[in-house]
């Protein structure tokens, strides 16, 4: 595993540089909802220091790193694109990988031209996973017409949405499929150099991956025309989105970064950059197989395909699903969930803290990037957490923003000074006092207006949404 040298000022950016994962209980958004289940747990995760958010562990919240399990695992599309090795409890040796479908993908590539490749994935529909579902195809094709002599492909894996744990599952239970996937996409775009940015909390995913690669180096898959790196990161959350990511390759403090230019004309090191994420790039082997058309067939409206969603441990079957686009929240919350296991629903938090919260009036939304955005939330990276009627808004507010505070990567005043100001309103809310509703619009506006990245902007979308939605309990917030 390649660690990175970094400058002095950028190390201090960490929250778990040098820190041992050993004992350290999780304060993701998960474990929060679920801390009624076991009240001793939480509190120790939100007494320490440094807090650790979020271990992938929230099938089974409030977790911690002595115990884990594995969780119920469950492909309901009509065609199993991402977890067939995963259901098969993973295939972790290239030998046992490529007895099965395995490398097919990359030979019928090797026979085809680039452009076939790009064209493909374009007309899959393919949408990126990791959160704002952009086509990936039209990135593909921005990398693969720049005329540059080095090129990168990096595969995002810092899995950073309290709630989510997908990619966990795909790195540690089909590592060779995202190395697959990887050659492709190198070959359609012209890269010759990649890394893995994988985030620290994920240790057997780094020792599984770590493992994966060494047997695809031997075998010759890497190493001669194009070679790929883990990068193991040191807790922070803000290093998920993809300039920031790049920063933190390169060794330099993980600020996001101003666009133009955009980083497929000069991501890192300057150069013509790929990025995506692990569920990404990991459906592009089945693609190859199956065909564009036989993807894009899947799905609903511009979301085509299958998506994986990851349950929190507050319904009744929690674990990790791959659904087709189309089906309704309610459908989420019954057919896959089980419904809740205690308390009734108050909202569910799909795609993260970044992405609002959907009160039970708008189940009937279906999973799809346009029809979660018209209600003001998103699918984002596919984590689903139910909080039930236990949760007081303004105790989850708080705790939203004093992650997104903490999180922060501090290039935007709004995001950097104001966040951890509403995060102090909220929590006495959640105490008992009210606040004036004019200095908390201009706090949330200036937020909404004036940040980088999606991470401030993000906040304040979700409170406003909580605004929107939930009307009659913010109104008791006040005077
Ligand atoms: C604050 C913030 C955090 C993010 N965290 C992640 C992450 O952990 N994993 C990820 O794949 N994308 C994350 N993203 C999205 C990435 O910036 C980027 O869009 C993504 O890696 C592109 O890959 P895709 O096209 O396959 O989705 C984040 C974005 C923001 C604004
Ligand atoms: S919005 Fe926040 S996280 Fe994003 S660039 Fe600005 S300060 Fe950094």
């Amino acid at each position: 595993m390649k660690s990175i040298q970094r400058h002095a000022a950028a190390h201090t950016f960490y929250h778990l540089a040098g820190v041992p994962l050993s004992g350290l209980a999780c304060g993701g958004l998960a474990c929060f909802a679920a801390r009624a289940c076991e009240p001793a747990r939480w509190r120790r995760a939100s007494g320490q220091a440094p807090p650790i958010y979020c271990l992938g562990q929230c099938y089974a919240g409030p977790s911690d790193t002595e115990h884990d399990a594995r969780p119920t695992i469950g492909c309901h599309s009509r065609q199993c694109v991402l977890l067939d090795n995963v259901l098969a409890g993973g295939v972790r040796e290239l030998t046992a990988y490529l007895a099965g479908d395995g490398g097919a993908a990359l030979a019928m590539a090797q026979r085809m031209a680039p452009d076939e490749l790009v064209r493909l994935v374009e007309t899959s529909g393919l949408r990126g996973r990791g959160g704002a579902g952009f086509p990936a195809g039209r990135k593909w094709r921005a990398v693969a017409t720049q005329a540059a002599p080095l090129k990168y492909l990096v595969v995002n894996a810092d899995e950073g949405d309290p709630g989510t744990f997908s990619d966990r599952f795909l790195l540690e239970d089909d590592p060779f499929c995202l190395i697959e996937a990887v050659l492709i996409a190198a070959q359609a775009v012209g890269a010759s150099r990649g890394y893995l940015y994988l985030r620290k909390e994920y240790p057997r995913a780094a020792q599984v991956f770590a493992d994966a690669l060494d047997q695809a180096r031997t075998a010759g898959w890497l190493g001669a025309a194009f070679d790929l790196e883990l990068v193991a990161g040191e807790g922070s959350y803000l290093c998920g989105e993809e300039t920031a990511l790049l920063n933190a390759l390169e060794g330099r403090r993980p600020e996001v970064r101003l666009r133009p230019p955009q980083i497929t004309e000069q991501g890192l090191f300057g150069q013509p950059t790929l990025v995506h994420n692990v569920e990404t790039l990991c459906t592009v082997p089945w693609i190859v197989r199956h065909g564009a058309e036989a993807y894009a067939a899947l799905g609903f409206a511009q979301s085509r395909g299958t998506k994986l969603l990851s349950l929190n441990s507050l319904f009744r079957r929690p674990g990790l699903y791959e659904v087709e686009f189309g089906l309704t929240l309610a459908d989420v919350v019954e057919e896959l969930g089980g419904g809740l296991r205690q308390g009734t629903l108050k909202g569910l938090m799909v795609g993260g803290p970044l992405a609002g919260l959907v009160p039970p009036a708008l189940l009937s939304t279906r999973l799809d990037y346009e029809e979660m955005q018209a209600i003001g939330c998103a699918v984002g990276h596919g984590g689903v957490i139910a909080f039930a009627d236990d949760t007081p808004l303004a105790e989850l507010a708080a705790e939203v923003f004093r992650f997104g505070a903490r999180e922060s990567c501090g290039k935007c005043t709004p995001c950097h000074l104001g966040t951890p100001v509403l995060a102090e309103r909220l929590q006495a809310i959640a105490a008992g006092q009210r606040m004036d509703r004019g200095d908390y619009h201009a706090l949330l506006d200036a937020l909404a207006a004036t940040s980088l990245c999606g991470h401030g902007r993000g906040l304040a979308e979700f409170a406003q949404a909580l605004e929107r939605h939930y009307p009659g309990e913010l109104q008791s917030w006040f005077n």
